[in-house]
């Protein structure tokens, strides 16, 4: 894609969001590997090294390896790394500081919309979010510090105080349904937006990878911003083959000035 071609792309996606009444953000790990945090399918991501049919549930509870290896995957996956929003993270922050934005639904465990400063409110999780580790006999919780300490100190595998049970993210693993609530509202949300705006995801996921269907079935317009393709290319109204933080900053300077 030529200077032009994506100058003029970039010109067009804000176009839309400026003519947009009800704007869903979509985003997958594609937006946090600026941060530092790997993807699972682009190159030299969490799935290229290792196996993800260890990481189901089932797998998860029969095994203390699999326990030992979702710990490692964790915290190569930025567990530890004080991990920042990057200019992606930050603009769709704007966007909804500038008041064009419905909400964000998103794939992703890292916080990182939060720490960018979109509102708890208006971001769903549909992975669920790595803050929280809840124990599965006695449903006591703990926070990512409390684990990040135990981690540190070298315990693998990490075990309730209280019941010695075992302790789980609070994230969706393969094999698990999603939060129901939340399922429920980021499938709303897309069939009833009028522009749904991908960045960062390969869309192979379900459920999360059904939201553009719903999207276009309600008739909203579609924009990825990926780098890679998707099953979606082919129904985008703008595909945008680049940088998360590059374009969405452009994109959304283009929003600023015209608001
Ligand atoms: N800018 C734009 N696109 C990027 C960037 C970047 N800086 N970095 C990576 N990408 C692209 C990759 O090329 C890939 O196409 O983002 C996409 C990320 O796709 P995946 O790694 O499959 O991540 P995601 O779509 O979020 O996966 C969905 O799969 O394993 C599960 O639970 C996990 O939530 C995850 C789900
Ligand atoms: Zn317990």
């Amino acid at each position: 894609m030529t200077d032009n071609d994506l100058g003029a792309k970039i010109a067009a996606a804000a176009e839309m969001i400026l003519a947009s009444r009800r704007l869903v953000v979509f985003t997958g790990a594609g937006i946090s590997t600026e941060s530092g945090i790997p993807d699972f399918r682009g190159p030299g991501g969490i799935w290229t090294r290792f196996d993800p049919d260890d990481f189901t549930i089932q797998k998860f509870l029969r095994s203390e390896e699999t326990r030992r290896k979702q710990w490692k995957i964790l915290i190569e996956g930025g567990l530890f790394s004080n991990v920042r929003p990057n200019r992606a993270h930050l603009a769709i922050a704007e966007l909804e500081e500038i008041g064009k934005l419905n909400c964000i639904i998103t794939q992703n465990i890292d916080n990182l919309h939060q720490k960018a400063g979109n509102s708890p409110d208006r971001i769903f999780e549909l992975h669920g979010n790595m803050q929280w580790v809840k124990c599965l006999d006695c449903d006591e919780r703990y926070t990512v510090e409390y684990i990040k300490k135990k981690l540190k100190s070298g315990i693998e595998v990490p075990e309730c105080e209280m019941c010695h049970g075992i302790l789980k993210p609070d994230v969706v693993f393969f094999g698990e349904m999603l939060p129901t609530e939340v399922l429920d509202a980021a499938t709303a949300y897309s069939m009833h937006c009028d522009l749904f705006l991908v960045v960062g995801s390969s869309l192979v996921v379900q459920p999360a990878a059904l939201m553009p269907a719903y999207a276009k079935e309600a008739g909203a317009r579609l924009i990825i911003v990926n780098i890679g393709d998707t099953p979606y290319d082919s129904q985008a109204d703008i595909l945008i083959e680049g940088k998360a933080g590059d374009v969405m900053s452009k994109i959304v300077e283009k929003v600023r000035e015209k608001t």
